[in-house]
């Protein structure tokens, strides 16, 4: 028989755990939630490219900075059809050379499907490479998706280490107003 303050401590964990793993909360009253897979094609030197090397001795690699303009993609081969662009910056972020973190941000600039053409997601973090997954925030959009608020989360599906291709899926999970805005 476990002492009280055990049984207590170990339904209390019980109880975060379970909160921990429930599913995300619904949207606010007036707001749907809304997801959304891509896969982003990052080619250092390609549709990436470097525009500062670190300056001084802060560090071997923070503040490197790349600006990319990527493909995405609806599947994660580079074949798939493409459905937009990811426009925007990464920069090593963290000191050390140890594993590095990206402050990561850029706008996900839509095509496909026709609804979503011209629109676009804003999405920032800091994006810890090593991890599995990681997840970064989307802070807004425009058109079909303005209001936009929610995560992202980011798993690399291939990653090149001797030409540093990247291939990164992102999955969405958007609170968007119930009345989105028609076109
Ligand atoms: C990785 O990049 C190297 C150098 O560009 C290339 O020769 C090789 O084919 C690439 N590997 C894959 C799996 O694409
Ligand atoms: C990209 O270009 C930079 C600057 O010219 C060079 O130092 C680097 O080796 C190149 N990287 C690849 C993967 O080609
Ligand atoms: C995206 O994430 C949601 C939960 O956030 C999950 O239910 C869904 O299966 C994921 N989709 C893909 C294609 O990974």
């Amino acid at each position: 028989m476990l002492p009280t303050v055990y049984r207590a401590a170990a339904a209390a964990l019980v109880a975060l755990l379970i909160a921990a793993y429930a599913p995300a909360k619904a949207a606010l009253p007036g707001q749907r939630v809304e997801n959304m897979v891509f896969y982003m094609h990052d080619l250092p030197n390609v549709t990436a490219a470097f525009v500062a090397p670190p300056q001084g001795n802060s560090g071997p690699s923070l503040g490197t900075a790349l600006m990319f303009d990527d493909k995405l993609t609806r599947g994660p081969r580079p074949g798939s059809t493409e459905v937009g662009r990811g426009q925007g910056m990464y920069s090593v972020a963290s000191l050390g050379s140890g594993l590095p973190a990206l402050l990561f941000v850029f706008t996900a600039v839509l095509h496909k499907p026709v609804a979503y053409d011209g629109s676009t997601i804003c999405l920032q973090g800091s994006d810890r490479t090593f991890l599995a997954e990681r997840e970064i925030a989307v802070v807004g959009g425009t058109g079909r998706f303005r209001f936009a608020r929610g995560y992202a989360i980011l798993s690399t599906v291939n990653f090149n280490l001797s030409n540093g291709d990247a291939t990164i899926k992102f999955n969405l999970t958007m609170a968007l107003p119930h009345h989105a805005n028609q076109y």
